[in-house]
């Protein structure tokens, strides 16, 4: 599996969003997500010990605060990670008696025996080695315990798109390699101004020629896909090399470091979704963590799809112990 790791994770976190989905949850979940949470926290006694897997930048202890602020009372809670957690975004939690264990993975805690009422996580347990985690989790949860647990799963919009940017990223870079050419497009035109003869000209216009068939073909691509968002970045940003408006008064020293930072930018795009489309729950990864809850004598267990907005979002596993 190609999975970020704990200090890939903990540098993103640092950046301070509230979910890895800038444009769909920018201020934390919504809608169908929020509904199902509020309704698992409804069942809670008010003595009740809760562990959210995985808490990230505590999306999901956000959801779980403002609940019990709600209801007036106050509910023990646990995030558990192994990246870096940020206490900052964690303060205004004060419906919440909160424990926070980072750099520590969900397959070996340390907490204690037989302590927990309720384990959740939101895109974040199929992120563990599943097996391990359930032998786990079934050791820091009360014998009479329920999980819930929203997660990706290989057949979801997320996860299609996730697919679709990784395409289109090979598209961009290696099919049509359109980041040399743009970089010797940007160094033949500097080179044509500099010397004005008919070699240098020849040379840019064989550059123009490859880098407009390529160009229309990134067009053409992008009608093809539900969400060509990486197309538009990478047309925004590295072709805006070649905007006077944006890119005027800009060295060619300072346009190749556009393409440098378009690199990076898309280097960690891979990282992010690479990981994403190897840890979704597929019906393989489903069987073997049904077995393994079973094991462990988990019973009720559901796995139902999702919906948010008409879109498949992903899964909800739910199970109990009693
Ligand atoms: C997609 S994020 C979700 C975070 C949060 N639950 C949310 O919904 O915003 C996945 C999280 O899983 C964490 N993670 C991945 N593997 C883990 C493991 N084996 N043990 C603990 N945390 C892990 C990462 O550090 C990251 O914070």
């Amino acid at each position: 599996m190609k999975t970020l790791s704990a200090d890939k994770w903990s540098q993103y976190w640092q950046k301070g969003t509230i979910t890895t989905f800038h444009k769909k949850f920018e201020n934390n979940y919504d809608g169908s997500i929020k509904k199902h949470w509020d309704d698992e926290f409804s069942r809670l006694s008010t003595d009740a010990q809760v562990i959210d897997l995985a808490t990230g930048n505590g999306a999901l202890l956000g959801l779980l605060n403002q609940y019990a602020s709600s209801e007036q009372y106050r509910i023990a809670a646990t995030g558990v990670d192994f990246a870096d957690l940020h206490a900052e975004f964690f303060e205004d939690f004060s419906a919440l008696e909160l424990t926070l264990k980072q750099r520590t993975a969900i397959e070996q805690t340390d907490l204690p025996d037989n302590h927990y009422d309720l384990a959740i996580s939101q895109y974040g347990f199929e992120y563990a080695d599943c097996i391990a985690a359930v032998d786990e989790l079934s050791r820091i949860c009360k014998p009479q315990c329920r999980i819930s647990f929203i997660m990706h799963n290989q057949e979801s919009q997320i996860v299609r798109e996730g697919f679709q940017s990784l395409e289109q990223i090979e598209l961009v870079n290696k099919n049509l390699g359109l980041p040399e050419l743009i970089k010797n497009m940007v160094e033949a035109i500097d080179k044509y101004q500099r010397q004005k003869n008919e070699k240098s000209k020849r040379r840019a216009d064989k550059y123009r020629d490859k880098l407009n068939n390529a160009i229309m073909k990134l067009r053409e691509a992008a009608s093809q896909y539900d969400d060509p968002s990486y197309l538009q970045f990478f047309h925004d940003n590295a072709l805006a090399v070649f905007n006077p408006a944006m890119s005027g008064n800009m060295s060619v020293k300072e346009k190749l470091q556009v393409l440098r930072n378009v690199d990076k930018e898309t280097r960690s795009l891979i990282g992010r979704m690479e990981d994403l489309t190897s840890v979704a729950m597929s019906d393989e990864k489903n069987t073997l963590l049904i077995n393994q809850l079973k094991n462990h004598k988990f019973s009720h267990i559901n796995v139902e799809q999702l919906q948010y907005n008409g879109f498949h979002i992903g899964q909800l596993l739910t199970a109990e112990r009693n």
